[in-house]
């Protein structure tokens, strides 16, 4: 499976991989928990997907010299590792997986497949603001899109909306880094620095609080 890893610093390191038909790597390092998770999962893709972003993690981990802790998700649906120690964020797309680990931090990561349709549905998860600066170029709208992504799953609690509390300050398509900040909530006025990366039509971002 093509792997790409990159150590962040001494504290995080992040993993992509490219999700194969092939059979699954060995999966041993998986908790009891875990495995029963796994099992659960009916739909193949689905399977594929969780399995490979877990995988991900694992290499994540390596490249810091962690032990595989585990993880469960919590109330919100974040996962959360089984001793306590340090902080994930899990994504998945349609060919792709992916992990981030800090050491301290709260983390969030995201990938998104480039759609043309996203264009249609701008008004639903932007500000006006945002809708203003943005050209209409799928490409910038996922930017958009996947930044608060992981905006939202470095805060994690649910009920943070992407158009109402989420907010990016302008930026261009070419940017590799996008500022954003949360407004309204329990975290108001939190700012953000969000990396981005692009891997042929996919658009990755990712955050460290
Ligand atoms: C839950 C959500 C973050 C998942 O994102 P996604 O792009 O659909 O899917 P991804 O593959 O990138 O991420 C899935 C992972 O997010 C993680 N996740 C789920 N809820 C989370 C939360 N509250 N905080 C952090 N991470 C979360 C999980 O680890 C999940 O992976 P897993 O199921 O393998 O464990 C997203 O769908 C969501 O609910 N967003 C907020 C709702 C919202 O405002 N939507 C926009 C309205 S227009």
């Amino acid at each position: 499976m093509q792997t790409k890893i990159e150590k962040i610093d001494a504290s995080s390191a992040l993993a992509i991989k490219i999700i194969e038909d092939q059979e699954f790597e060995d999966l041993e390092f998986l908790s009891f928990r875990e495995k029963l998770s796994l099992a659960n999962i009916s739909h193949p893709e689905k399977k594929r997907e969780w399995a490979t972003a877990r995988l991900a993690i694992h290499d994540a981990l390596l490249q810091l010299q962690i032990p595989y802790p585990g993880f469960f998700k919590d109330e919100h649906g974040k996962s959360q590792s089984m001793n306590g120690h340090g902080y994930v964020s899990l994504t998945h797309t349609v060919g792709y997986a992916g992990a981030i680990f800090h050491r301290e931090q709260p983390v969030g990561i995201d990938m998104d497949l480039i759609r043309e349709k996203i264009l249609s549905i701008g008004f639903r998860f932007l500000d006006k603001i945002e809708l203003d600066f943005l050209q209409k170029d799928p490409a910038h709208y996922t930017m958009a899109w996947s930044a608060k992504e992981s905006i939202f799953k470095c805060q994690g609690k649910r009920g943070v909306s992407f158009r109402e509390n989420i907010l990016l300050d302008p930026f261009n398509p070419e940017d590799q880094v996008i500022k954003g900040r949360i407004r309204g909530t329990d975290y108001t006025d939190h700012h953000y620095t969000v990396e981005v990366r692009r891997l042929d039509n996919v658009i990755l971002t990712y955050t460290i609080w």
